[in-house]
């Protein structure tokens, strides 16, 4: 067992943790990547010699050109599949891809009734802020096992009689908003057997590939989609996506047991963001503290473009997901970021009640109410991303030892290693500490 090289990586925090980045840099060494969870509400940005990839599908390791493979755990808008593969072509990338037959396929009618649920609950004040691209509707029809997935999709008959079942009941659930489907079903059918016919050579049994890889010793990378905060067992319900995007994810969402897992990687950005709605404690709102990191980290949604919230780093969050994750290793990501700002702190515990607690609470209501204890810190000199690129080199050592001192914190605060060091966007400025593969 221990010769495995099979290393999954999720977002430790509420998503947009700079997973792209480490995926992509790890990939170098892996022979496989795959995704298992969410679908196109991810948003991958991976930059390479200057140039920048935004994937949303695809798994951040097709930009190196290595093999990828996409799980059953995720669910499949084909429209925005085609045109990653596409797009990856285009920039000279051979893509060798394989999705999961079991995966589930998202419809337009799916991403209707996620904005029309979300309104619902935008008065109540559940709502996620989804990116409405019909993750959750989909999820519903598949925990509801009404759903279509990949292996119906390109079977051309099987597709028109499940299609049509399916197309009744989202018939009936926009009739309860008033609504109706903005597409026809010959539509769908139409559009979607064109996706199924130049998909069809992409689809096939992904576990069995995915585990007769890790039982040939080749090294496996397992790259989580969104942040364990917005994972739909153990993150902030109901605020949060409709998958698990935590660790056990991959095992579900690939079809690998977990006794197959040698290391999982939890990444962290330096400081707290959020996109989407739902409380955050260290959620700096619109002080000039939170804009001087958004705009230095560039800290806008990926997928939609919305203005990412921005906060303090949270060690009780950082520790609550390292536990149910098992992380043996994290990667500190946008570290560079913080010179924008003088002092820097850490949200050691919070304050709830007026009593000091170290506990993720269940209740969003209760998470509102946390206050956060800040332990505080100097911040760093900053450099150009040239110079970024330079002092990587050199290696930890060289690193500002503010920089030094704080990262070492967080280390302390989570109970977890220190595995990677980034601090910029692209390959060179990072610094790897452990052994992953
Ligand atoms: P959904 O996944 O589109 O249903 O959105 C549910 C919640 O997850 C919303 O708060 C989204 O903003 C958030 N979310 C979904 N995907 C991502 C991601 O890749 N990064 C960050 N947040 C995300």
């Amino acid at each position: 067992m221990n010769s495995l090289a099979s290393v999954i990586v999720i977002g430790a925090q509420w998503g947009d943790e700079g997973k792209g980045k480490i995926v992509d840099f790890l990939a170098e060494k892996a022979q496989l990547v795959v995704r298992f969870n969410g679908g196109n509400n991810a948003g991958h940005t991976v930059v390479v010699a200057g140039k920048k990839y935004k994937l949303h599908l695809m798994p951040s390791g097709s930009v190196r050109g290595e093999k990828v493979v996409i799980g059953n755990g995720t669910v499949i808008d084909p429209k925005v599949l085609l045109e990653e593969i596409a797009a990856l072509e285009t920039g000279g990338k051979q893509v060798k891809l394989l999705v999961s037959e079991r995966a589930h396929v998202i419809f337009p009618f799916h991403a209707q009734l996620d904005g029309l649920q979300e309104e619902v609950k935008e008065k109540k004040g559940t709502a996620a802020g989804t990116t409405k691209r019909g993750i959750g509707p989909c999820y519903m029809d598949k925990a509801g096992r009404f759903g279509v997935r990949m292996c119906e999709l390109v079977n051309e008959q099987l597709f028109k009689e499940k299609i049509s079942d399916l197309y009744a009941r989202a018939e009936k659930q926009l009739q309860a908003y008033g609504k109706k489907p903005e597409k026809t079903l010959e539509q769908i059918t139409t559009e979607y057997t064109e996706y199924a016919r130049k998909l069809k050579k992409y689809v096939g049994d992904a576990s069995e590939e995915v585990n007769d890889a890790i039982d040939e010793g080749k090294n496996v990378l397992f790259e989580g989609a969104q942040g364990a905060m917005l994972d739909i067992d153990h993150g902030l319900y109901p605020h949060g996506t409709s998958s698990n995007t935590i660790a056990g994810g991959a095992c579900t969402g690939a079809g690998v047991p977990p006794t197959k897992i040698s290391q999982v990687i939890g990444v962290a950005k330096a400081y707290t963001s959020r996109v989407g709605a739902g409380p955050v404690p260290t959620d700096l709102g619109e002080s000039d503290t939170a804009k001087a990191i958004r705009e230095k980290g560039g800290e806008y949604g990926t997928t939609t473009g919305r203005p990412r919230r921005c906060g303090w780093f949270d060690a009780v969050t950082v520790r609550h997901i390292a536990r149910i994750n098992g992380l043996t290793g994290l990667a500190i990501t946008k570290l560079d970021v913080l010179s924008a700002v003088k002092k820097i702190k850490i949200c050691t515990a919070y304050e709830l009640d007026g009593q000091a607690t170290n506990k993720q609470p269940a209740l969003a209501s209760d998470y509102a109410k946390c206050k956060p204890i800040y332990e505080e810190f100097d911040s760093w000199q900053d450099a150009s991303e040239k110079e970024w690129g330079e002092i990587a080199k050199k290696g930890y050592n060289a690193l500002p030892k503010e920089m030094r001192a704080y990262v070492e914190r967080i280390s302390q605060l989570t109970k977890i290693p220190i595995s990677i060091v980034s601090i910029g966007a692209e390959r060179d400025a990072t610094i790897q500490l452990k052994r992953i593969f």
